[in-house]
């Protein structure tokens, strides 16, 4: 179990999800702090005894691990207020920023500075999160094991050994919680159109979408083998995934998840030139 003090640096979406993560995984509330910059998103989590504050520097001063969860365009500056801080007290320093390397932090924070690189997404809300890691040299193997136990609490998280490597699991884990509902909502709008009702419309996508995931999960027999034995030749699910083929859905889903890497990459340049 988690002893160290965890310190959250803004109180948005994803922090949050990792937050609940952790909270629902037996974490003690009193382990963890969070800062934001506007005071009425604290209260969710002083609601459940976290310690919560507007200033940032009051929050890393109480933590030995800090996990900053602003906005790409924000964390340069947030690791500017931080620097001071951080190189008295040595936290361990985990950035969830899309498109904001490592090197670019430490240019702020110092080389010696241990940072890890996380790309979760908010599924870790219910403790279903996937995430990437990525390690600096500064960091130890005891700091990798702590990065890797706090995400694991919300999900699972696999290492990856090269930063540029994070941008592929922002395209297939980190983004793609929307690319599923995206999905969904289609699914079930065309639904009600074919005559169900919204709510068995809804009830009946999403146990298909989670009967999917786990049928995967629960065998060794590959994804081409379980679409192949749900599609019997001449049958329903053949017309429909001969006109999903037809239409290009193969390449939109390829042509979408290279957008969101060549975004990630466009937004580092971003964060080096806002500064
Ligand atoms: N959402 C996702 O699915 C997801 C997945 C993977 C990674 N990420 C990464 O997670 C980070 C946060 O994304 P998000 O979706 O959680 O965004 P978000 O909901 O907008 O949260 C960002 C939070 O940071 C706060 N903030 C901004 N500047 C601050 C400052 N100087 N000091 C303290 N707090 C400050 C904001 O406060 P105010 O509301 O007061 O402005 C806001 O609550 C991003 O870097 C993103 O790339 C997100």
């Amino acid at each position: 179990m988690i002893q160290a003090k965890l310190g959250f640096i803004g109180a948005g979406n994803m922090n949050r999800a990792i937050i609940d993560g952790l909270l629902s995984a037996g974490v003690n509330a009193q382990q963890l702090a969070v800062s934001n910059r506007s005071a009425p998103k604290l209260d969710y989590f002083a609601d459940r005894g976290l310690t919560t504050s507007t200033s940032n520097a009051e929050v890393a001063a109480v933590s030995d691990v800090l996990i900053l969860g602003v906005k790409p365009a924000q964390l340069l500056d947030v690791a500017q207020e931080l620097k001071t801080i951080c190189a008295t007290n040595k936290p361990l320093v985990i950035s969830v920023a899309a498109g904001v390397l490592t090197q670019q932090i430490a240019e702020v924070l110092g080389v010696d500075t241990p940072i890890v690189r996380a790309m979760p997404n908010t599924p870790s809300t219910i403790g279903e999160g996937a995430a990437g890691l990525f390690a600096t040299a500064a960091v130890s193997d005891a700091q990798r094991e702590l990065a890797k136990t706090i995400i694991e609490a919300c999900g699972i998280a696999v290492w990856v050994e090269q930063e540029s490597l994070i941008d592929a699991v922002i395209a297939v884990a980190g983004s793609a919680p929307a690319y599923f509902f995206t999905i969904l909502e289609t699914m079930v709008d065309e639904a009600q159109k074919l005559g169900l009702n919204a709510a068995d419309a809804k009830a009946l996508a999403v146990q298909t979408c989670l009967g999917a995931a786990r049928l995967v999960q629960s065998t060794e027999t590959d994804l081409a083998t379980l679409r192949n034995n749900v599609t019997s030749p001449g049958g329903t699910t053949q017309a429909a995934l001969a006109s999903f083929s037809a239409s290009g859905l193969d390449e939109t889903l390829r042509t979408g998840m290279h957008a969101a890497v060549m975004r990630a990459q466009e937004m580092a340049a971003e964060a080096a030139g806002g500064r």
